[in-house]
C-alpha cells in the first residue's frame, strides 16, 4: 500500500476547525494509503538554533530525526493540517520542516542548484483562517512557503483547502464553510490525489 504522512499542527485539538476538515479527508485517504500521523505540539523537536546546527555540522543528527526524515522522503503523499497563525502557520511546523530538511535525505544539490529527493507526488495543505484572507493573496504567507519547500524537497503540486473568516462568522456559517471545505477536499481525494 502507498504511504501518506499527515502532519497535524492543530493544537486546539477537539476545538480545532482545521481538524474538523482534516478528519473526514484522512478517513477517505485511508482507503488508498497507509497513513502515519505526526501530531506536533511544540515539545517534539528543537528549533535549529546554534546548538542543533553545530551538532548537525559535526555530523550528528539524532537517529529518530533521521528516521522521520527518511519516512517523509519515502511517503507518496503529504497532508499538512495547520491553522492560519500570524499570516502563516504555527512555528512548530517550521521547526519540523527545518528538522526534516536534511541533506541527502529530503534534498541534495547538483553543484549549483537544489534537487529534491522526496518520492511525494502531491501535497494537500488544509487550513482555516480567522480573518478574510484568501489563498494566494500577498498577505497569505503559508501556501507560498509550502510551495517553496515542495520545490526544495521535490514534493510535487501543492493544493490548498481553506475555510476563511471563521472568527467573524456565526456558528451556522462556520459549519457551512467547514462542510464546503470538506467537500472540496474529498473531491480532490477522489479525483487524483
Ligand atoms: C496564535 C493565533 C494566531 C492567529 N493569527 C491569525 C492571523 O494572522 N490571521 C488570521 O486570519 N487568523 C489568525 N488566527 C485565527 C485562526 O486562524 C482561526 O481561529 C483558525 O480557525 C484557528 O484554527 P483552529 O480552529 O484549527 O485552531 C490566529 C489564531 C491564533 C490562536
Amino acid at each position: 500500500m502507498k504511504k501518506l504522512i499527515v502532519i497535524d499542527t492543530c493544537m486546539r485539538d477537539a476545538e480545532s476547525r482545521t481538524r474538523r476538515i482534516l478528519e473526514p479527508i484522512v478517513e477517505e485517504l485511508g482507503k488508498t494509503y497507509e497513513i502515519e500521523r505526526v501530531v506536533l505540539d511544540g515539545e517534539d523537536y528543537a528549533a535549529v538554533g546554534r546548538k542543533v546546527l553545530a551538532e548537525r555540522n559535526n555530523g550528528h543528527v539524532p537517529a529518530e530525526t533521521v528516521e522521520m526524515a527518511r519516512r517523509v522522503a519515502e511517503a507518496d503523499r503529504l497532508v499538512i493540517a495547520a491553522p492560519f497563525w500570524d499570516m502563516s502557520f504555527p512555528a512548530i511546523l517550521k521547526v519540523f520542516i527545518e528538522q526534516m530538511s536534511l541533506f541527502n535525505i529530503t534534498f541534495k544539490d547538483n553543484g549549483s542548484y537544489f534537487d529534491g529527493l522526496c518520492k511525494c507526488g502531491k501535497v494537500l495543505y488544509i487550513t482555516t483562517r480567522g480573518m478574510n484572507v484568501h489563498t494566494g493573496e500577498p498577505l497569505e504567507a503559508a501556501t507560498p512557503y509550502i510551495k517553496a519547500i515542495s520545490a526544495l524537497w521535490g514534493l510535487g503540486e501543492v493544493v490548498t483547502v481553506a475555510a476563511e473568516n471563521l472568527d467573524y462568522s456565526t456558528p451556522a456559517e462556520i459549519d457551512m464553510k467547514i462542510s464546503q471545505a470538506i467537500a472540496e477536499g474529498l473531491e480532490i481525494c477522489r479525483t487524483g490525489f
